[in-house]
């Protein structure tokens, strides 16, 4: 037996038991005549004691000679410490060694396994084995576990079926480019890899299972940022004979069970804004609401005066920032500044000051009067002891200008804090997005999304107007899923294909499968799916997912551990009928 207890259970009341422990060698303390090793296992750390007089010079000899990270089984009686660590859970306590044995030796890590270790991350990427060892990355593949369980629970309880679809399929349309597999048995065809199980999860309703949901992995060759990864994970689900209302409220429910069973925390009915609503007022699709500072439009207030900078600007909007007022002029440059990097590109920014008695102080006091000031304070809701800081230009340049300035101060003033949660649904999205490069419009959230029934006539006569049944759940600022209600008449379906430019032939040639499955009597249907790895990263308050996922690709999209990508041998590329042109 490898060992009787873990090495983080044993307390003060198991004093005097004979324990088999076996972990690794966290670190060792000599004090030539006693020597304390800290054993570490997934489950905590126990210290160890060997003592010349108590055990053998042979086994004290022995315990001299371990290296960090060699595995090791010991025998021992527990005893109380003399110096207790508060700080751990068995720190009242160590383990009198009477045998020792060497299972495994290791070299001498690259980086130290502790919280706070001295390895960048390249290294850490390139040992995650070794990396996984320290709490700090353990403790958040736990809790992913943990998150995954009860989602997998909750859905079960309400029926729905776990089904595996496949992963080497044919390319699914959710925008992002896919991964390829080549045939080696049909040469010069390939299989892409899912983006999502989208058309997958359409077949299966029509195939009657009412139900589904699938934890599962989706690959998407893009741009990496800190909460996208190319082989990520979803939470995919599907309903038939459920109308939108239906879907929020299920995942409105299997969201709160989260919150709950995992953080202990009770929220309220989720807020629900339009898409429309929450560009305007945020000027963000995913508005983070743990805090306010929402935009007022300041057009009708600002263009009757002679200052031109406002006069030519498509739209005029303000924040109003709590107690800014308090800023410093210094403090106030630097956000002006700020707005002016290239990656933000605003040309300038005009700020009011609220003083407490009542009267306001701006930067261009030179065209506007109190009252001018005053009615901008109001429609930007600002109180006395704020500064209110505005933007103009092009309305959609500037909403995200604003957006990014909304964050980044939230950020400076501490009000994004990560242990409050805020979800709310963002509904009503566009069904269609023009795209200035292939000058065509494209599905903003995919082809089978279904329009509305009020807004169908407008595809042909204003189809950027046209509103989906497609919503998001958005957690503090981040889009924690994204799904719709689906079109399930053929008619419909083909109508969509031709607005997005598809001519009959390709429609059938990539979605035909589709297209003849709903000539059987497709169910009207509806889902979601969420994206795991960002829902476990901001549950416990981060907002990178990397950590999250145990073998994470680097921000060149590489594993630089297993090292791949990599290149194929001449054989393996001649069975696939490939060849690589230098
Ligand atoms: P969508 O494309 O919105 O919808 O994806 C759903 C959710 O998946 C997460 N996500 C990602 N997470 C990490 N890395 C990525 N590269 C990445 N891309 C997406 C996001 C997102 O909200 N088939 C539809 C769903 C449906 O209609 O039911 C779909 O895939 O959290």
């Amino acid at each position: 037996m490898y060992r009787t207890h873990n090495c983080g259970e044993l307390r003060l009341n198991d004093l005097n038991q004979d324990v088999t422990l076996s972990g690794w060698v966290q670190k060792s303390r000599n004090k030539g005549f006693l020597l304390w090793i800290d054993l570490r296992d997934r489950y905590g750390v126990s210290q160890l004691i060997f003592d010349e007089k108590r055990s053998s010079k042979e086994l004290f000899e022995k315990a001299k000679k371990l290296g960090r990270e060699f595995v090791i089984q010991v025998e021992g009686k527990i005893i109380e410490r003399s110096s207790k660590n508060p700080n751990i859970p068995t720190g009242d306590i160590e383990i009198l060694v009477s045998n020792l044995k060497i299972l495994n030796s290791s070299k001498t890590p690259p980086f130290t396994i502790e919280n706070n270790t001295d390895g960048g991350e390249e290294l850490r990427m390139k040992y995650r084995y070794l990396d996984i060892r320290r709490d700090t990355i353990k403790k958040k593949l736990l809790f992913r576990h943990k998150v995954n369980s009860e989602i997998r629970n909750y859905l079960s309880k309400l029926d729905f079926v776990d089904v595996e679809t496949p992963y080497l399929i044919k390319s699914t349309p959710e925008g992002a480019r896919d991964f390829v597999v080549p045939s080696r048995m049909n040469p010069g065809e390939f299989y892409a890899l899912p983006q999502s199980p989208q058309t997958f999860k359409q077949l299966l309703m029509v195939g009657g299972l009412d139900k589904y949901f699938q934890i599962v992995k989706c690959f998407r060759d893009e741009d990496l940022r800190s909460d996208r990864q190319p082989e990520f994970t979803q939470i995919d689900c599907e309903m038939s004979f459920v109308t939108q209302e239906d879907v929020l409220n299920t995942f409105e429910g299997l969201t709160k069970h989260l919150l709950k069973s995992i953080k202990n925390i009770e929220v309220d009915k989720f807020p629900r804004i339009t898409y429309d609503d929450a560009i305007s007022k945020y000027g963000s699709d995913k508005p983070d609401i743990r805090f306010g500072m929402e935009f007022g439009e300041l057009n009708k207030v600002t263009q009757h005066k002679e200052f031109s900078v406002f006069n030519s600007a498509e739209l005029v909007v303000g924040i109003s920032v709590p107690n800014g007022n308090d800023f410093t002029r210094k403090e106030i440059d630097k956000y002006v500044d700020w707005v002016k990097r290239p990656q933000i590109g605003a040309s300038g920014m005009i700020y009011v000051r609220c003083n407490q008695d009542g009267t306001f102080k701006s930067s261009v006091d030179k065209f506007y009067d109190q009252k001018d000031l005053s009615d901008w304070a109001d429609l930007v809701k600002a109180n006395k002891g704020d500064i209110i800081f505005i933007l103009s230009g092009n309305t959609n340049v500037v909403r995200s200008q604003l957006s990014a300035l909304r964050l980044e101060i939230a950020e400076n003033l501490n009000l994004r804090n990560s242990e409050e949660f805020a979800p709310l649904w963002v509904t009503d999205f566009p069904l269609l997005e023009w795209d200035e490069e292939s000058q065509k419009y494209h599905a903003m959230h995919h082809p089978f999304t279904s329009p509305k029934n009020e807004d169908i006539d407008m595809l042909e006569t204003n189809p950027g107007r046209v509103r989906a049944n497609a919503y998001d759940l958005v957690l503090n600022g981040n889009e924690i899923g994204g799904g719709s209600i689906r079109i399930h008449d053929k008619n419909i379906q083909s109508l969509m294909f031709k607005y997005l430019g598809f001519s009959n032939e390709e429609a059938k040639e990539q979605f035909g499968f589709l297209m003849d499955a709903f000539e059987y009597g497709a169910p009207p249907h509806g889902g979601i799916a969420l994206g795991l790895d960002r829902l476990v990263a901001i549950l416990d308050g981060n907002e990178s997912i990397k950590d999250y996922i145990a073998f994470p690709k680097n921000n060149s999209g590489k594993d630089v551990m297993i090292d791949a990508p990599s290149f194929l041998s001449k054989e393996q590329l001649k069975e696939l009928s490939l060849s690589l042109k230098k």
